[in-house]
């Protein structure tokens, strides 16, 4: 793509982003304190092919699988555009990889048509035969989730031995993708990995780069797994989080998001289990869901005991949503 027009897709991303900000200037309130800006969907809870040391819902709470039936996702879509909500990105596979998903192209056909929003997939590229469906019109950003530089350390990161095969597809994707997508290289950082960040920042160099604190399932980590030399970067990356959160008037880092499971429900946040929810999206009033979710906040249950809260969470509702 030619710099002029990577230039043009970004000023369209910024501009959508700047919806929120003119959002809290009309309204004197932040968007989230309204409504959710970010939409995530696990159409399917189909097993991801790896097996990351982080990752929560695999570990945590994904017992059981199913799809969630195109009806229900044109249902949401439809909801929240008959609602007025602004979806400014939907990120769909946030418990899996999209690649697991062979819905998904008619999946962001029916995101894109109701919501107009930025389709952004995360994925671990490992599943190389799939890699077309990456490529596909509807999605705007494709993240590759790789956390490692060298195949030894990617095995002991991501679980499975398909350090290859993830290079093999973002180097696919790179040449194939079409004009308009923006490709990103993500980098969940933590103890086991820290001592190679640098080596990944050359090795990804001609990608955007994203460095992503692991902010949650850090219980399963034992400190045996510290990087010598690295505790000074770790520690940077952690304040840096919650100094984001403060920055930007977050309460923590995913109240805008609105994530509906695999069997329908209108999930407290995409991080916790099933059980944390507020109905199924075809039983309930979706506004008035997004209003109760207002009125408790982070005082609910699945909330609790959760370390990704901004210090100053209370005062920010207190300020926007209960006065
Ligand atoms: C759960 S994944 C699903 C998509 C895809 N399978 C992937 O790994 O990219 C969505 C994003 O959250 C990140 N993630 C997973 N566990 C995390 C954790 N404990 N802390 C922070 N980010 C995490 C993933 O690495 C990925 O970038
Ligand atoms: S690739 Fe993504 S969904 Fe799969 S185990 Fe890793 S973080 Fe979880
Ligand atoms: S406090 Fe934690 S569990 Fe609750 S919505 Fe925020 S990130 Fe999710």
């Amino acid at each position: 793509m030619t710099t002029a027009l990577s230039s043009l897709v970004d000023l369209k991303h910024r501009f959508r982003t700047s919806r929120a900000r003119i959002h809290k200037i009309l309204k004197r309130k932040p968007l989230w304190a309204c409504q959710p800006g970010v939409l995530q969907i696990d159409t399917t809870n189909r097993r991801c092919p790896l097996n990351c040391v982080f990752c929560n819902p695999q570990h945590n709470f994904i017992d059981s699988s199913g799809d969630l039936p195109l009806s229900t996702i044109e249902h949401v879509a439809s909801e929240l555009k008959r609602n007025g909500i602004f979806i400014n990105y939907a990120r769909p596979w946030m418990n899996t990889d999209p690649t697991v998903e062979n819905r998904l192209p008619e999946i962001c056909a029916i995101l894109k048509k109701h919501l107009g929003c930025r389709i952004d997939l995360f994925t671990n590229g490992v599943l190389f035969k799939k890699r077309h469906m990456l490529v596909d019109e509807n999605v705007d950003d494709i993240r590759f989730t790789i956390s490692a530089a060298n195949a030894d350390l990617y095995n002991e990161v991501h679980g499975r031995p398909l350090f290859s095969e993830a290079v093999k597809t973002i180097n696919w994707v790179k040449n194939n993708k079409l004009r308009h997508h923006r490709m990103w290289v993500n980098f969940i950082l933590f103890e086991k990995n820290a001592h190679d960040l640098h080596n990944w920042q050359e090795m990804f160099a001609d990608f955007k780069q994203d460095i992503r604190v692991l902010h949650y399932g850090e219980d399963r980590l034992t400190s045996s797994n510290v990087a010598q030399g690295s505790e000074d970067l770790l520690s940077t990356y952690r304040k840096g989080l919650i100094n984001k959160l403060i920055a930007q008037e977050r309460p923590c880092t995913c109240f805008e998001n609105m994530a509906i499971s695999y069997n329908g429900k209108f999930m407290q946040c995409c991080d916790i289990s099933y059980e944390h929810n507020w109905g199924h999206v075809e039983e309930i009033d979706i506004q008035e869901a997004i209003n109760k979710r207002l009125d408790v906040g982070l005082n609910h249950e699945g909330c609790k005991g959760c370390v990704q809260k901004n210090p100053h969470w209370k005062e920010l509702f207190e300020e926007h949503v209960w006065s």
